[in-house]
Parts: structure tokens; sequence; C-alpha cells
């Protein structure tokens, strides 16, 4: 195009004719062409098109969604209920990659009016509008799985809830209209339950079945080692039927809602609740709308900010909150309260790591709360070594956020950052740059937060935040420690072990050569061989120190002692 000024519609016509060569309409702009197919597109259209972006990229994972998304829903319902989960998984192969899945939960059910919108109608939930440690978060899981099923079988989602036994159960066959995202109800009735109070989903998908990592059993396996106070019973589309029992009977403390914490509140965020505050004046609303602001704190803020304390909170401009936002900055405010956050604890992630995983160590730890943008969270790490655990091989991650495992996108997620860039050489394992560790591990991260920094809506890896990276690493320090330390004495019990053998070896030697010498007889000789080995068995060094027993402990591990010697040699040091 010409760089001349361009000052009329028959000066654009031209410009255009003379670039594009292509003529375009007299009477229009190319704008008003353009206008007539600009039109809003419905939530559940866009993920019609989008469902990787929920986690329905493939078949495989699209099995492995649909069951978590229920799951996480139904311990979230049974939790806010103060109610022991017992939940029931069915998958039935219903032909060639045709899936009925099936998820029931003993909760406290679900009113009969929020059944339609609540399964057919993305966006809509209890969960979004609060800073609450849930599964859930976004109002969109459990209708996108009810509309991955549509889309691929045709067919409606089948409810079931029941919310008091004097009540009768509703059952509910429901569609979304994706076009309107609305719920269409195709069926409707009550019905007998013998069940007191719960709700059960049966969908039907296009989906595969795989065992192994990312399948729906080791979901199910994670989901019982990080919940060590639910019963799961899975029935596979194969094979036997599973029954995870619960380790413990201790229902986890109710986590409380909390208000934001001015420190995590951008601008946009402000103006949007500065509309929406019923507080008359400034002050009332920084004092009632977030976390941890006081009297003497808001008076502050808006000393700090150049703005009176009765200003209308509706009156405020756009330079006005943008003020507030710098006044916050400018004033120290005491950090978010973290009893909103629920930890599974160190013992119990122990208990339920002992539970799922045979090894022959076991640690964990449970860090104190921390925060990124305002919002609360905390670090827990446990770690299962050795035993039957494959000695090949890099260790093996478990990622959970708020108690759900995450099987996809570990390449992407902040923990594994947090894993590969923590120098595990240091703590007795191989490692290769920054990879994971080489070993006979199983490793869990959890991070539980009132918002969890998802990297997208399919809820599978946590954001890059450093304030959580760094919570990580201080974990993985502390349990690689405990492990170092165990790999220490094992290696030094393999060593004490090894010598004694050599002396076991001996000691009739040693009393056959003495009867040759000394003129023993038969008798002292025996006496001899005897006090020897008694004399050997009177102190244990690192065996006892361990309280090892090598009955039990027989195969030593030549393979640690020498990595343990190599590290040695490096020169590096065990913190
Ligand atoms: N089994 C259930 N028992 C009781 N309430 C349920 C159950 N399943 C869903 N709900 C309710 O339905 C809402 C919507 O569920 P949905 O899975 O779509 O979203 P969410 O759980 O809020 O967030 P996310 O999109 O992150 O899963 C929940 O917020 C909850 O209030
Ligand atoms: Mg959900």
């Amino acid at each position: 195009m010409k760089d001349s000024k361009i000052s009329s519609f028959t000066d654009v016509q031209e410009e255009l004719k003379e670039s594009h060569k292509a003529p375009i309409a007299e009477s229009k702009y190319k704008a008003h062409e353009l206008a007539k197919s600009q039109r809003e597109i419905s939530i559940a259209e866009f993920f019609e098109k989008n469902r990787h972006l929920l986690g329905f990229d493939n078949k495989r994972k699209a099995l492995l969604t649909t069951i978590k998304e229920a799951v996480d829903n139904s311990l979230d319902a049974c939790e806010e209920a103060d109610i022991l989960p017992d939940i029931n998984i069915e998958i039935m192969e219903m032909g060639t990659d045709k899936y009925r899945v099936i998820v029931e939960d003993n909760g406290p059910g679900i009113v009969r009016e929020q059944i339609p919108k609540i399964f057919a109608q993305l966006l809509y939930g209890s969960k979004f509008h609060k800073l609450k440690m849930q599964r859930g978060q976004q109002g969109i899981g459990i209708s996108a799985a009810v509309m991955y099923a549509q889309l691929t079988t045709g067919k409606p989602a089948r409810i079931t809830s029941k919310i008091h036994p004097n009540e009768p159960a509703h059952y509910y066959e429901l569609k979304i209209d994706t076009q309107k995202n609305r719920p269409e109800i195709i069926n409707e009735s009550e019905k007998e339950w013998s069940k007191d109070h719960g709700t059960r989903i049966e969908m039907d998908l296009e989906a595969t079945y795989f065992k192994g990592r990312q399948s729906v059993d080791e979901y199910v396996k994670q989901t019982a080692i990080i919940n060590p106070h639910v019963t799961v019973i899975y029935q596979p589309p194969k094979g036997e039927q599973l029954m995870l029992v619960r380790a413990s009977d201790k229902k986890p403390r109710l986590p409380e809602e909390i208000k934001p914490h001015p420190y995590g509140v951008e601008l946009g965020m402000l103006i949007k609740m500065l509309q929406a505050t019923e507080a008359k004046t400034i002050k009332q609303f920084l004092r009632q709308d977030f976390s941890r602001i006081g009297d003497k704190a808001s008076e502050e803020i808006l000393e700090n900010a150049g703005l009176m304390n009765n200003t209308k909170p509706k009156d405020m401009s756009r330079d006005m909150a943008e003020k507030l936002i710098h006044g916050i900055r400018n004033t120290k405010i005491m950090m978010p309260p973290t009893d909103c956050i629920v930890p599974i604890g160190a013992e119990l992630l122990e208990k339920g790591l002992k539970k799922e995983v045979n090894a022959e160590f076991y640690t964990s730890i449970s860090r104190p709360p921390n925060v990124y943008r305002g919002n609360p969270f905390l670090v827990e790490a446990g770690l299962a070594y050795g035993g039957s655990l494959p000695k090949e091989g890099t260790l093996d991650l478990m990622r959970f956020a708020n108690r759900v495992p995450l099987l996809y996108q570990q390449g992407g997620c902040a923990f594994t950052e947090s894993v590969t860039s923590t120098n595990w050489k240091q703590y007795g394992l191989q490692q290769s740059g920054k990879n994971l560790p080489v070993g006979p591990i199983v490793l869990v991260v959890h991070i539980a937060s009132v918002w969890v920094p998802f990297t997208s809506e399919a809820k599978e890896a946590i954001a890059h935040y450093p304030e959580i990276i760094k919570e990580v690493r201080l974990a993985l320090q502390e349990i690689g420690r405990s492990l170092s330390k165990y790999i220490g004495k094992k290696k030094r019990v393999g060593e004490e072990m090894k010598k004694r053998s050599y002396i076991e070896t001996y000691i009739p030697h040693i009393a056959e050569a003495l009867k040759e010498l000394v003129g023993f007889d038969s008798k002292e000789e025996e006496k001899v061989r005897v006090l020897l080995a008694s004399l050997l068995e009177k102190k244990r060094g690192a065996l006892e120190a361990m309280e090892f027993d090598p009955s039990k402990n027989k195969e030593y591990d030549e393979e640690f002692a020498k990595i343990g010697r190599d590290d040695a040699e490096q020169g590096e040091q065990i913190e």
C-alpha cells in the first residue's frame, strides 16, 4: 500500500483495489460484511470445539477425566456435609470404544430443581465464587463430562439423587443445548432408592480403557493414598472388583471460606468489587470485603492512597481505584489466616503411602502455610523408598492438588520443576543434570490451597508461581535429608554385614588352626568357635543403631552403598 494519507471511502477502495486487485462491494465497508458473521458464542459451543482444554483430547484421557470430575464432586459434597465418603465407581464396556461410567456417592444429594443446571449447564456451580479449599473450583467439570458423553454417543446423562431418607429420589435424563448452554430435560421422574442420601451419575461415552500410568486404575489408587478417610469400591471393565477401604475414620477438618487478601487483588478485580459491594464507605468496604483489614489498617491504607475514608465505593473512578491499590501495596497487612487450608498431615500422608506402596522406608513432611498472590497455600510431601519398588528408572512422581491426583501434564507442572531443580545427588541418589533422579522411589507432592493455580481448565498442572516452587523445594530438601540418613545407615549396615560375614567365615578356620597349634581337642575347638561367634554378636554397631534385622534384609544393596561411596569421593556434602 502507498504511504499516502487516506481520507475517504473512495481512497480506501482505490488502495484496496491496488493492493489486493479484488473489488469490494460499493454499498458497504468491509466491516459491515464482517459484522454479519459476528455474534455471541455460547460457552458450551466454545468448549464443544475446544474440548481438549477440559481434558477430553483423546479417548483414554476422556475416560479418566469423566471419572475424575464425578469423583471430585462426590468427595467435595461428602466433606462439605461432614460425611465419611463411600464412593462406587463402575466402568462397563458397551461396544468398541464405548463405555458406561457410573459414579455413586453417599453425599448430601442435590435438590431437584438444581439437578438439570448442575449436570447440563456449563459454568454453574457453588464453588467458583468461594475462596475455599475444595477439589472443584470452576463450575464446569461435570457438565463438561455430560457434554462429551452426549457428543460422542448422543445419549443423555442419567442422574439419580436423594437428599433425605424420608424424601423420594429424583431421576433425570439430561442433555445440554450447546447453542444456548441450557439443560434439556429428556425424562424426569420420582424413584425408589434404598440409599438414605446420595447422588449417582451414569454416562455413556466414547473412550478407551488402559491400565498403567495415567489410567483410571492409577487414579483410583492415588485417590486412596491422598484421601485416607475415603472408601472406594472400583469395578474396572475387566477383572476383579477392587475395594480400597479407608485407612482412617477421622474426617478431615472442614476448611473455612475466606475473603480475598488485599495483597492478591488486582485493579480489574478491585473495580468489580467496588461496584458489587454493599458497603457505604470505602473504609467500610476495606474492612468488610477483605481479610485481615481492621480499623487501623484501613485508615493507613487510605492515608497511603491519599483517599478520604468516607468516599462512596460506587463513586470511585479508575484512577482512585489505582490509588487504592497503591495504598494497599504500601501498607503492612497481616498475612491471610491459614486455618482455611486443611493439610492431610505428615502422619496420615505416610499412612496412605504405606497402605498402597510396598517399600522399606517412608518419610513425610507437612510445611507451614504460605501465600501466593494473596492466596494461602500449603505444601506436603511424602516419600517411599526401596523394598519392592523398581530400582531401574526415574523416581515416580505423584502430584496432587487439594487431594486430587494430577496424572497429565507432568512436564508443564511447577512441582516437576521443583523436583528436577533439587540436587538429589546430595541425598544419595543418581541424577543427571536437571532430570528426575533415579532410584526405587515414589514421591508424593501435595498442594492445598483456597485457590489452586492450574495452568488450564483441565486442572492437570500447577502454574509456576515462585512462592509455590520454593515451598515444594523446601519440603523436598527436608525429606531428602531423611532419605539420605536412611541410605547412609543402610550403607553402613551393609558394610558391617560384609565384615561380619568375612569374620564368620574365618571363625571355624581359626578354631581349627588353634586346635592344631595349641593342641585343643574337638570340645575345646567347639568352645573357641562358640566364644568367637558370641563375641561377634555381643555388640552390633550400625545394625543396632538402626534396629536392623539381617534376617529380613539378607539381600544387601551393594548398588546403594556404591552410590554413597561415589558421592563421598566427589566431595558432595550431605546437608
Ligand atoms: N455428587 C454431588 N453431590 C452434591 N453436589 C454436587 C455433586 N456433583 C456436583 N455438585 C454440585 O454441582 C456443582 C457443579 O459441579 P461441577 O463439577 O460442574 O463444578 P465444580 O465442582 O464447582 O467446579 P469444577 O469445574 O472445578 O469441577 C458443584 O459446585 C456442586 O455444588
Ligand atoms: Mg467439579
